[in-house]
This record gives C-alpha cells, structure tokens and sequence, in this order.
C-alpha cells in the first residue's frame, strides 16, 4: 500500500478498509494508555463482575475492549457495531472464539441514526477512538439518543481524541501524541515500525487535519452531555490529546 496517498484514496470523510488495516496492525502502538483507558473503563462500569448486563460497543474494531469487558464481567452480554468488514472479521473470531454466546457483531454507519433504533435497555455504552467520526452536531444528537436507550443508571462512556482549544494545545497535543508513539512502538513491537508509520502517513491529527476527523472540544462534549441528562459527567482520564469521557444515566 502507498501509505502517503492511503487517506487521499477513499471517498472523503469515510472510513475505509485501509485503515483498518493500517488499525488492525498498529492500532495498540497508536493509542496512548490503551492499557489504562481499558482498566478505567472497567472500573468505571455500574455493574459487580457477577452481574448480567448488556453493553453495547460503537465502533468495535478488533475487539479488545469488548473482549475486556467479557474477561472482567462473566455473564455481561456485548453487542458490538461496526462499519468495517474487515473489522468485523477480525473481532468475530476473538470474540466468537473466547465468548461464543455472549457476543454478537453487527454493521452499521455511525452516522445513521436508526442504528439505536430497537435496542434493548442499555447498561453500559462504550466507545474508543470513533467518535470523532461524527461531527459536533451528530455526537450531541446521538448523546440524546444513547440516553433514551440506557437502563436507569446506566452509562456512557468513550475515549477519543479532543479537539484542542488553542494553538498552543494543539502543538503540544501533536508532539506529546508522537512521544508516546514512539515509546510504544518500541515496547509493542519491538522496533520503530509504528512510529514510523505514523509519521509517513501523516495520521497525527494535530499536525495534518482530515475530513475523516472531526474531533470537538472537551468542555463541549461534557456540556452536550449534560444537556442530554447524562448525570455525574467527568474526564476520567486523559493524555496527549486523548481524553476517556462519560457520564450516568439518572
Ligand atoms: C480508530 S478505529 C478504533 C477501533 C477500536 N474501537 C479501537 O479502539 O481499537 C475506528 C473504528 O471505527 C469504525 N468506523 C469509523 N468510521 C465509521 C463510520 N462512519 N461508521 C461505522 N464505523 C466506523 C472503523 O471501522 C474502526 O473500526
């Protein structure tokens, strides 16, 4: 693949399976504190470990939170969605694999409202880096949405990228982004591979911006939340531009 015109060649604002591809082999290396957005988020969850529970996952990819979710709560049920053919492949056979009964795939477009459309009652809705395929308007209507469909006290909760505030944050958002890159690419893989791709494709946001991406502001995403009714609503962790968000249902 020609990593250089890999974004330029799928329809604009459209996730393709290119990148799922490039995810799919350097996605761990590429998120900062993977490992610790996944244990906040468990820890975050309204449930005991013993519980029965349906969590819903936008924007699976290959499965590792969702997996994670299965492994720390033995009788939840996961019902993950998303776009990417590939994606869903891929998490069918480690979620099919380990949690046969308890998982299950579907397709969908984010930006299709009617996905949530028939849902069951909702404990907890999880998300990591997809969000930001939506722009402001469609991440508050879907907030709306989420809620409407969640048991009482039930929650939401998504890690992705913020958009930064001002020109100083985003300078410092691109070279902290990149540090950890480069420190995770050795860690992950063993050599500079991740880094190095992640610089020649030009995936770090804060320095090349796509229509791919559209990111909003932290304060906004924790006002739209509020608004929705989401109670309790906080950062519970955030690094290099990367922020793990949520908030409860009353
Ligand atoms: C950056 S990856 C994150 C995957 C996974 N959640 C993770 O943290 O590793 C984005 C995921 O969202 C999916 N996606 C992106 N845009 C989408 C859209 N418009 N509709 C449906 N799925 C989409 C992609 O297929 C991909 O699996």
């Amino acid at each position: 693949m020609d990593e250089d015109t890999n974004r330029a060649n799928d329809a604009p604002g459209a996730w393709g399976e290119d990148e799922s591809k490039i995810f799919v082999e350097f996605g761990q290396a590429m998120v900062p504190g993977r490992e610790e957005i996944e244990r906040t988020l468990l820890d975050l969850i309204p449930a005991k470990p013993d519980e029965p529970f349906l969590g819903v996952e936008i924007g699976t990819g290959t499965g590792w939170l969702s997996a994670a979710v299965l492994r720390e709560f033995s009788k939840a049920r996961i019902l993950g969605f998303d776009g990417s053919p590939e994606m869903l492949r891929i998490a069918g056979e480690l979620l099919g694999h380990y949690y046969e009964d308890r998982a299950e795939l579907r397709r969908f477009r984010l930006e299709e409202p009617s996905w949530t459309d028939g849902l069951p009652a909702v404990r907890v809705f999880l998300s990591s880096l997809v969000l930001h395929h939506l722009d402001g308007t469609g991440k508050r209507e879907l907030f709306v949405r989420l809620l409407d469909r969640l048991e009482p006290g039930g929650a939401l909760l998504f890690a992705d990228v913020m958009e930064p505030r001002t020109e100083h944050a985003r300078s410092h958002f691109a070279a902290a982004w990149e540090e950890e890159i480069r420190r995770r690419s050795v860690q992950i893989h063993g050599d500079k591979r991740a880094h190095e791709f992640f610089v020649r494709a030009r995936w770090n946001i804060y320095n090349h911006p796509n229509p791919l991406d559209k990111p909003s502001t932290l304060p906004e995403q924790l006002r739209w939340m509020e608004e929705a009714g989401f109670k309790g609503v906080d950062v519970f962790w955030a690094r290099a531009g990367h922020a793990l968000l949520g908030g409860y249902g009353p």
